[in-house]
C-alpha cells in the first residue's frame, strides 16, 4: 500500500485568490469554513470556461451547443455520483443545496409514509435544515418526534435507542454526519443498521462530511444522503441527494413543472425518469459543472489527507485555545471530530469575541450555528466556532489563540 501523501496547505492556498488580501490592514485567516468554504481557481475557471465555450440548457436542444452543455452536466452528475460511490448517476439529484435535498425527502418520502404510531428520530446535534423539516412533516402526518440525546462529551447516545423505539414505529432515522457546531463524527452506519432492524429508513445529512472526509453511501447503508457544494470548494447553488433507486421510484415528486414530466395531458401528468422526476425547472447549470470541478479537486488533494490534516490542526487548535483563561470548549476528541472547535470564553459574549478578532484579520462565526436544540443543551445561547480546511494553516490558529488573548485583555 502507497503511504497517502501529507497535505500540503501552504501550496493549496496559491489556488484561493480570495485568501490573498488583508482585512483590517492584517491578512486575512478565514477561520469560518464550516459555513461555506471558500473556491479554489479549478472552480471558478472550469465554470467560466463553461460559460465562455458550452453554455446552453440542458436536455432541450437537438443543436450542438445544447449537446456539449448537456455533457457538461451530466459530466458533473457523474462526478458527484461517484464520490459518494452511489450505485448509479441516475440515484444522484441535483438540488439547489443540501437543505432543498432534505427538505425532498422529508415531503416527498415522509408525507405518504408517514402516520399516528410512527416515530421520527432526529438527534440533539442536528442542524435546523435535518430537523424542521422532518418536526413539519412529523406534525402533518400526526408521527412521533424525538431526538437521541447526546452525551457530555457531544456525542450521540446510543444507549438511548431502545428507550425511543419502545414509544413507537421507528419509521425514519435523520442525523447528520459531522455536526456542523462541534465536529462531532457520527457513527452513521450503526444507526443505519439499527433503522433497518426496524425497516426504518436512514437519511443522513451529509452537509459537513461531504468536505471533510471520504463519502460511500454503500458501506453506510444509508437510504439518502443530502450536501452542499458551497461547503467543500464548489460553488453555491447547487447541492446534491442520493437516494436509494427503489424508493425514489416509488416518491412523488416534490416540484412540479418543466423537465420532470413524461406526458402531460389536461387529465393527467406523468413524471420523467430518475433523475429528472426531481429536478423540475431549470437547473443550476454551470454551478453543477462547478461541482464536478471541486470534487476532481478534492480527489487530487485525497480525502483522506484531508481528514488527516483536519484532525492534527483540531488537536493544535485544542491545545492552543485551552491556554486562555475562562475559555469553556464543547465537543469530543481531535480523533472523533472534523476541523471545528466550538468554544465561549466566560463572560465575553460570542459576538464580542468575534468582532474583537475581525480587527486582527480573523473571520470566526458567532452564533447559535442553525442548532438552537443543541444550545439548549449546552445551556448557551450561542458559541463562537473556529472551523478548518485544507487551506488552513497553524500560523492562523497561533492568531486565533492571540487574538482570543486580546478579547480576555479588552474584556478584562
Ligand atoms: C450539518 C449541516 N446540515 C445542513 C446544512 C445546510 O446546508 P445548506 O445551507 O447548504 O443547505 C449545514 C450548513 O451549515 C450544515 O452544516
Amino acid at each position: 500500500m502507497e503511504a497517502q501523501p501529507r497535505l500540503d496547505a501552504q501550496k493549496l492556498r496559491a489556488d484561493f485568490p480570495i485568501l490573498a488580501q488583508e482585512i483590517n490592514g492584517k491578512p486575512l485567516a478565514y477561520l469560518d469554513s464550516a459555513v461555506t468554504s471558500q473556491k479554489p481557481r479549478q472552480v471558478l475557471d472550469a465554470m467560466t470556461n463553461f460559460y465562455e465555450t458550452a453554455y446552453a440548457n440542458v436536455h432541450r436542444g437537438v443543436y450542438s451547443l445544447a449537446e456539449r452543455a448537456t455533457e457538461g452536466f451530466e459530466g458533473a452528475r457523474e462526478k458527484v455520483a461517484r464520490f459518494v460511490n452511489a450505485p448509479s448517476s441516475r440515484e444522484l439529484i441535483f438540488t439547489r443545496n443540501a437543505t432543498e435535498g432534505l427538505n425532498l425527502v422529508a415531503y416527498a418520502w415522509g408525507l405518504n409514509n408517514l402516520g399516528p404510531g410512527d416515530l421520527v428520530v432526529v438527534s440533539e446535534l442536528e442542524h435546523h435544515s435535518n430537523f424542521v423539516p422532518w418536526q413539519y412533516i412529523a406534525k402533518r402526518t400526526g408521527a412521533g418526534f424525538r431526538m437521541i440525546p447526546l452525551t457530555e462529551g457531544g456525542e450521540l447516545d446510543l444507549d438511548a435507542l431502545e428507550g425511543i423505539a419502545s414509544e413507537g414505529r421507528v419509521k425514519v432515522v435523520a442525523t447528520n454526519y459531522v455536526s456542523n457546531a462541534l465536529g462531532t463524527i457520527n457513527p452513521v452506519d450503526r444507526l443505519a443498521s439499527w433503522a433497518h432492524e426496524r425497516d426504518a429508513i436512514m437519511v443522513v445529512d451529509a452537509a459537513q462530511a461531504a468536505p471533510h472526509l471520504a463519502i460511500d453511501v454503500q458501506a453506510i447503508g444509508c437510504d439518502f444522503l443530502a450536501f452542499s457544494a458551497h461547503k467543500m470548494c464548489g460553488p453555491s447553488g447547487v447541492g446534491a441527494l442520493w437516494g436509494r433507486r427503489e424508493l425514489l421510484e416509488k416518491m412523488e415528486p416534490f416540484n412540479l413543472g418543466g423537465h420532470m414530466i413524461r406526458k402531460v395531458q389536461f387529465e393527467e401528468t406523468t413524471w420523467g425518469d430518475l433523475p429528472h422526476k426531481f429536478e423540475a425547472g431549470t437547473s443550476p447549470i454551470a454551478e453543477a459543472v462547478g461541482f464536478g470541478a471541486a470534487v476532481d479537486y478534492l480527489n487530487s488533494v485525497g480525502l483522506e489527507a484531508i481528514e488527516q490534516y483536519e484532525h492534527e490542526l483540531v488537536a493544535y487548535a485544542l491545545e492552543r485555545i485551552q491556554e486562555i483563561p475562562g475559555i469553556v470548549l464543547y465537543g469530543p476528541a481531535p480523533e472523533r471530530r472534523a476541523g471545528i472547535v466550538s468554544f465561549n470564553i466566560e463572560g465575553v459574549h460570542p459576538h464580542d469575541v468575534a468582532q474583537v478578532l475581525d480587527w486582527e484579520g480573523v473571520a470566526i462565526r458567532a452564533g447559535h450555528h442553525c442548532c438552537q436544540p443543541l444550545m439548549h443543551r449546552l445551556g448557551v445561547a450561542a458559541t463562537n466556532r473556529a472551523s478548518f480546511y485544507l487551506y488552513t494553516l497553524p500560523e492562523e490558529i497561533d492568531r486565533l489563540a492571540e487574538g482570543l488573548l486580546r478579547v480576555r485583555k479588552v474584556f478584562g
